[in-house]
């Protein structure tokens, strides 16, 4: 189970302050759950683990083998929430060099649509070119030009390799249960699909199918993902007492932080399997609380790696941040540093000792260095990188993001400011459609 400390933060500011917004955390809580709060038509994610049947399951397991079965290679096409969530647990959870290996037990999973460079897929569909590759487009609204564009790449060149037949069998289309272009292309061409629910929003929707399928397409147990996080929906139910409640103190206190001129949140992993997980809550975070003119920047570090690069900013820069540490208690594998006659790196100290027990302290001399420099801490540990931990991490920061967003005064569920871009972009495209907007960009060049 995950448990929070924030003792480290309290220098800064006081538990006093932290625990006055029980009341808040209540009514944020209420609002969640009665549907009566800002952005209430996406609240499909809050009871969606306890929801999710063991016929969904089964359903999703069985496209997952069948991909298993025909492909090498499966290229998860998606981007933002339609892609980071698969992503975060699929790097959490695997070796960091089995794909390296001949001898695979499971298909390499690649990642396309979440960028448009042009080089990345040349090399993409180059490296493509030998291999039994099977594609899952997965997009909410169906029409993401970033997806939508690696998609059209990837149909055609896996239909030409593979033929029609095979290419039905491993293309899956994740997507709205009626409208948009991947939806009308599913059913034209008879693919396997999975709807994502109208009332969750991609950064919310990662234990749908959007995260599920690709995670058990790469062998991990969906089963006890979602598990970790039913364990988590209870934990962090309205119903817990406040100071029991992990997300309800998250909340509170990012929230007291932020009043107090903490406007950065770094969130910190000591393990770098852990950094697609912070490339999630980034999103879910950024997209959730940005607006308005307000909201706290979520940032993230891999260290010790980052120590070496952020880590005097971290130390001695502008004092507007706070760390919100992710530890992991226990490795998965066992690693002695061993001894050498020489000692040449002076490192014999060290001999016999796990590299955890090493990672551990550079963890610990970290946080206390960083709270003397001024910069407070938080603490979440999970059990390790396994499932169930994984599961439970996920919903533990979807639920606090609600209730904080809700303290926040923002409507934590829309997303109206990655519009801008776009028109913009279709604008500078000449998208039929976009006649005046082109007109008036070329003027602004
Ligand atoms: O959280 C969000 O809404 C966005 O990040 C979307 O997930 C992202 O833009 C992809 O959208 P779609 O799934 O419609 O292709």
């Amino acid at each position: 189970m995950i448990s929070l400390n924030i003792e480290k933060t309290l220098g800064f500011i006081s538990k006093e302050n932290v625990f006055a917004y029980e009341a808040q955390v209540k009514a944020a809580q209420e609002a969640l759950e009665n549907g009566t709060g800002k952005g209430n038509d996406f609240l499909g994610w809050l009871h969606l683990p306890s929801s999710i049947t063991k016929e969904h399951l089964a359903d999703l397991k069985t496209t997952a083998q069948t991909l298993r079965d025909n492909c090498e290679v499966v290229v998860v096409a998606g981007i933002g929430g339609s892609y980071l969530g698969a992503r975060a647990v699929i790097e959490a959870l695997s070796n960091s060099f089995t794909w390296l290996q001949d001898k695979k037990t499971a298909p390499v999973i690649l990642y396309a649509g979440h960028n448009i460079g042009e080089d990345y897929l040349y090399e993409l569909t180059e490296y493509l070119k030998d291999k039994k590759f099977g594609v899952i487009n997965i997009s909410k609204s169906g029409t993401t030009t970033e997806t939508a564009l690696a998609f059209r790449l990837l149909k055609k060149q896996c239909e030409d390799q593979r033929g029609k037949d095979m290419a039905k069998k491993v293309i899956v289309a994740i997507t709205d249960a009626q409208k948009g272009a991947a939806r009308v292309t599913a059913d034209n061409e008879g693919y396997k699909s999975f709807i994502i629910p109208d009332n969750v929003g991609g950064r919310f929707s990662v234990l749908t199918p959007v995260g599920l399928l690709p995670i058990a397409i790469a062998g991990f147990d969906i089963e006890k993902l979602v598990a970790g996080a039913v364990a988590m929906e209870k934990a962090c139910g309205k119903d817990v007492p406040f100071a029991e409640n992990p997300a309800a103190i998250y909340a509170a206190t990012r929230n007291e932080l932020y009043k107090n001129g903490k406007k950065i949140e770094i969130l910190v992993n000591y393990n770098p399997k852990l950094h697609y997980v912070s490339e999630w809550w980034k999103q879910l975070y950024g997209e959730s609380e940005g607006k308005e003119n307000k909201g706290i920047f979520p940032a993230a570090v891999d260290f010790s790696t980052d120590l070496h690069s952020m880590g005097q900013w971290i130390q001695e820069g502008e004092r507007t941040i706070y760390e919100t540490v992710i530890s992991v208690e226990k490795t998965q594998h066992s690693l002695q540093v061993p001894s050498d006659e020489a000692n040449l790196d002076g490192l014999n100290f060290l001999a016999g000792k796990h590299v955890d027990e090493v990672n551990k302290m550079a963890e610990l001399g970290t946080q206390l260095a960083h709270v003397d420099g001024g910069v407070p801490n938080m603490r979440i540990v999970i059990p390790a990188l396994n499932e169930e931990s994984i599961g439970g991490l996920l919903y533990f920061f979807e639920i606090a993001c609600g209730i904080s967003g809700y303290i926040l005064g923002v409507n934590p569920f829309n997303q109206p400011g990655v519009e801008a871009y776009k028109k913009n972009m279709f604008a500078l495209l000449n998208k039929p459609g976009y006649e005046e907007e082109s007109k008036a960009i070329q003027a602004r060049l």
